[in-house]
């Protein structure tokens, strides 16, 4: 394990997590997980930059647990844990934010986006975002940060931090590098397919949550807003649409858009839809089910929970001592 290349990536337990929670992260985890030594995160410090419902908080922690376990990522292989049970993460987020610029984190988008939507609590946390993100990923010398599109220009921030501490103190953090898939790098609102699906969007119709029961996913595809063409032919300008189901199709099924548009040649929409629900059914029944077989056992989640913290701690601990002798912190005497 420990001559593997490392990565780290991680989700918020900020709602129900959906399909482009899935297909543009997890699922390429799960790929990956043989070729690299992992450390997936439920990251619930992030969470707090809204407000969150505390009961509601704690129990999605365990939840998202399950879920990870449940999309097949192997506890034994990879290090699965939560953040927040890992101290290390707050404290290298301090020394970070010392080390990065107001005009950087001003220019985040999803800082931008976030402040115009929570406008009564544009809170310090929501600014300084990037860096306990930072943090994540450099405190286990990640190469490598499988995530969806949205989450590149936070890459491209940690890598700037890191290239900056390094130039100063020499090489403390390996420079990571973002993973985004070529499919499903970007799963679009069902009902606005301009924006992005979101876990936390108020409308439940706009997204497919990862535990939606057939029905309910049957039901919102069918409602998911097209376009007045009558054919399925990928076009993201003119037909975000369709092309949105299109992408969420080929990453279920593999197949490529030439082969979906041969495949629907001459067929209505209501087909269509019917096809990428149940392709998406498919997909996520396996998943539900081992899911609701992992929550029933909570005393295993949270011993699977503990072991990861511990083995997280350990390596992120040691990246800390190193930044905190580099920066000139005076080490505590131990008696
Ligand atoms: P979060 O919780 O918003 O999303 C988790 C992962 O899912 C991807 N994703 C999507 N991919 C495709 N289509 C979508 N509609 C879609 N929505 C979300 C995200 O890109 C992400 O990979 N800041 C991160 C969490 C985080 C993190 C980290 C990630 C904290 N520290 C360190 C990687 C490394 C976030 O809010 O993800």
């Amino acid at each position: 394990m420990e001559d593997k290349k490392r990565i780290f990536s991680g989700v918020q337990p900020s709602g129900h997590l959906t399909i482009g929670n899935y297909l543009g992260a997890i699922k390429n985890w799960v790929e990956l997980q043989d070729d690299y030594d992992s450390f997936y995160c439920i990251v619930d410090l992030h969470a707090l930059t809204v407000r969150q419902d505390p009961k509601e908080l704690r129990r999605r922690s365990l939840s998202v647990f399950a879920l990870y376990l449940a999309c097949g990522l192997d506890a034994d292989k990879n290090t699965i844990f939560v953040q927040s049970h890992v101290s290390a993460h707050a404290e290298l987020a301090w020394i970070l934010n010392c080390y990065t610029y107001m005009g950087e984190l001003s220019r985040m988008t999803q800082f931008k986006e976030k402040a115009r939507r929570h406008k009564d609590n544009i809170n310090a946390g929501l600014f300084t975002y990037p860096v306990l993100m930072a943090a994540d990923i450099l405190l286990y010398q990640a190469h490598l940060v499988p995530v969806g599109a949205d989450q590149k220009q936070h890459l491209e921030i940690t890598r700037d931090i890191a290239q900056r501490f390094n130039s100063i103190y020499g090489d403390v953090f390996v420079i990571p590098e973002a993973y985004i898939p070529k499919v499903a790098a970007r799963i679009m609102n069902l009902q606005e397919p301009t924006k992005k699906m979101s876990k936390s969007d108020e409308n439940e119709n706009a997204f497919i949550s990862m535990l939606d029961t057939s029905d309910v996913i049957m039901r919102k595809f069918r409602r998911a807003v097209t376009d007045s063409e009558a054919q399925v032919r990928y076009d993201e300008e003119n037909k975000p649409g369709i092309s949105n189901l299109m992408n969420i199709y080929a990453a279920v099924t593999g197949k490529s858009y030439e082969e979906i548009e041969q495949e629907f040649d001459g067929k209505g929409y209501g087909d269509f839809k019917k096809a990428v629900g149940e392709a998406v059914v498919e997909t996520l029944n396996p998943i539900q089910e081992r899911y609701n077989d992992l929550m029933k056992n909570k005393d295993y989640l949270q011993e699977m929970m503990n072991k990861g913290a511990e083995r997280a701690a350990r390596i992120a601990n040691r990246t800390l001592g190193k930044v905190y002798r580099k920066v000139g912190l005076v080490s505590p005497v131990r008696g």
